[in-house]
Order: C-alpha cells, then sequence, then structure tokens
C-alpha cells in the first residue's frame, strides 16, 4: 500500500464571520482545509456560503435567540457531518457611556453576545468534541479585557469574563482531549474598530482618520492588526501542532500593550 494516512478535515464552526475578522477566520480554515459553518445575525453571511470550493457553509442566526446554541450544533451535524472546532468570535462594542450613563439594557445586551451565547454554545458543543477526542475551542478575547479605557466598561468585563471562561473550561474539557483558548485582538481595522475609533474622535473632537492615525502610531510596530493576523493564529491554535497548547490567552496586538 502506498500513500499517507490522511486525517478527515476538521468540522468547524465560525461566530460572527459575515465581516471582519470572523469573516477572514472563515476564508482562512476554509483555505486550510476546513469544513466551515459560517454564522451570522447579518444576511452578508450568505456572500460566504460556497466559498473556497463549497467548503463554507452558511447559518443567519441570531446567537441570543433562545436555543441558538444547539441550532447551531444540530446545524454543523446536518451540513458538516459534525463538530470538531468551535470559535465564538461573534461580538459586540457596546453603547461606548461611561458606566453611570450605561443602562441594565446596555449591559444585558453585551454581556449576551460577548459572554452568555459563548458559553451556551461551548456547553451545547461539548459533548460533540468529545467523541472524536480533538476537540478546539477558540474565544475571540480583547486587549481591552486587561487594558481598559474609558467608555467601554461592559464590554472589557465581558471580554475578561469570557477569559475566565476560557481557563475554567481548559480545566473541565482536558481529560476529553479539548482544547480551549482564548485569541485576544488589539487594534484591527474593522468595522467594529471604526466605529469605535469614531467614538473617541468624537469625544476627543477630532476626525476619525487622525483618531486612526493616533492609534496606529502608538503601537509599536507601526500598524493595525488585519484579519489575516487573528486568522493565522485562530488557525495554529485548531491545528494538530498546537493540540497541547490549553487555557492560554494568546495575544494578537503587535505589543500594544507595552506601547
Ligand atoms: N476589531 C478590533 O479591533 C477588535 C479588537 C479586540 C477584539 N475584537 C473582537 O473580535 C471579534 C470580531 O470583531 P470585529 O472587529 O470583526 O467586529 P465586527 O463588528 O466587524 O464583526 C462582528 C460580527 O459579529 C456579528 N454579530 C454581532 N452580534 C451577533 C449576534 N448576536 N449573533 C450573531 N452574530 C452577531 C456581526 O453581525 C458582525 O458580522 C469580536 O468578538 C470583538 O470583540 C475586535
Amino acid at each position: 500500500m502506498t500513500g499517507s494516512f490522511q486525517r478527515a478535515p476538521m468540522r468547524t464552526l465560525v461566530t460572527g464571520a459575515a465581516r471582519g475578522l470572523g469573516r477572514d477566520i472563515a476564508l482562512k480554515l476554509a483555505d486550510q482545509g476546513h469544513l466551515v459553518l459560517a454564522c451570522d445575525a447579518s444576511a452578508a453571511v450568505s456572500e460566504l456560503g460556497g466559498e473556497r470550493g463549497g467548503r463554507i457553509r452558511t447559518m443567519q442566526l441570531d446567537l441570543t435567540e433562545s436555543d441558538a446554541d444547539r441550532m447551531l450544533v444540530g446545524g454543523a451535524i446536518e451540513l458538516l457531518g459534525g463538530l470538531d472546532a468551535l470559535v465564538n468570535n461573534a461580538g459586540v462594542g457596546g453603547p461606548g457611556t461611561l458606566l453611570e450613563h450605561t443602562t441594565d439594557a446596555d449591559l444585558e445586551q453585551v454581556l449576551a453576545v460577548n459572554l452568555l451565547s459563548p458559553a451556551r454554545l461551548c456547553r451545547a458543543a461539548l459533548p460533540i468534541l468529545r467523541r472524536g477526542g480533538r476537540g478546539r475551542i477558540v474565544n475571540v478575547g480583547s486587549l481591552f479585557a486587561n487594558h481598559p479605557q474609558s467608555h467601554g466598561v461592559a464590554y472589557s468585563m465581558s471580554k475578561g469574563a469570557l477569559a475566565a471562561l476560557t481557563r475554567s473550561l481548559a480545566v473541565e474539557e482536558g481529560p476529553y482531549g479539548t482544547t480551549v483558548n482564548t485569541v485576544s485582538p488589539g487594534y484591527m481595522l474593522t468595522g467594529m474598530h471604526r466605529e469605535e475609533a469614531a467614538l473617541q474622535a468624537a469625544l476627543r473632537g477630532v476626525g476619525v482618520a487622525e483618531e486612526l492615525e493616533r492609534i496606529s502610531s502608538a503601537i509599536p510596530m507601526r500598524r493595525h492588526g488585519t484579519g489575516e493576523d487573528v486568522a493565522a493564529t485562530v488557525a495554529w491554535l485548531l491545528s494538530e501542532p498546537a493540540g497541547y497548547v490549553s487555557g492560554q490567552d494568546i495575544p494578537v496586538n503587535g505589543a500594544a500593550a507595552f506601547g
């Protein structure tokens, strides 16, 4: 007999994949041979359908809907034939207000999307991830979990708690061979970041372009990060060589934390 043994492709669910980092993560993973279920609340996610030789399937779903977790895991089983990896990428930036002006509804919305939905999705996915003995979970955190700035309490607390979820789940799922990690981007030039920069620009009384320039020039690597920077790190964490890396928080920020 000739030829080497080839593993079946990873079947991977990526949330928040209609734009920004999630879109780049879904495309990168499909490029690397994953079968991907790309999910988003936005109908624009359907544009990814059939990309990369048909390796991407899509589902339009708001993660905060009741039963979204079970519908997504069911969707992965139906459309991909199973589930080996989960990338909790969907997130919202929050109201951009000081805590004293942040409503209960704003707090609940940020925590629902950034923390509770990932926790529920992990919970729904765990039994099926365990089956293959090589399950992977990546939660997309943020530099702002540990390096907060004003007008972002809800967002920072959601991402800090998400990193705590990662660490706890890594301990619980280790015996089943599932790794759980956080990837924490810094300043990435996406729709979310432009909205945040517009808010900070308004607070400072400057233009958005000037604010973006101020941010990038303060990053030690002197540039914003890209979706590719984050996608490559996620892809590595889902790869076989990263199989003993678990419970970690991997920053992708051009050393912004030290700038
Ligand atoms: N851009 C940055 O600089 C940056 C920095 C640190 C962390 N992050 C994190 O990276 C992740 C992706 O950020 P991005 O910059 O690509 O944001 P983005 O706003 O460009 O994209 C987020 C995607 O998530 C989707 N989404 C939001 N709420 C949803 C819900 N309830 N159900 C389903 N889908 C939903 C949106 O429709 C959107 O397509 C987020 O978790 C964010 O907190 C981003």
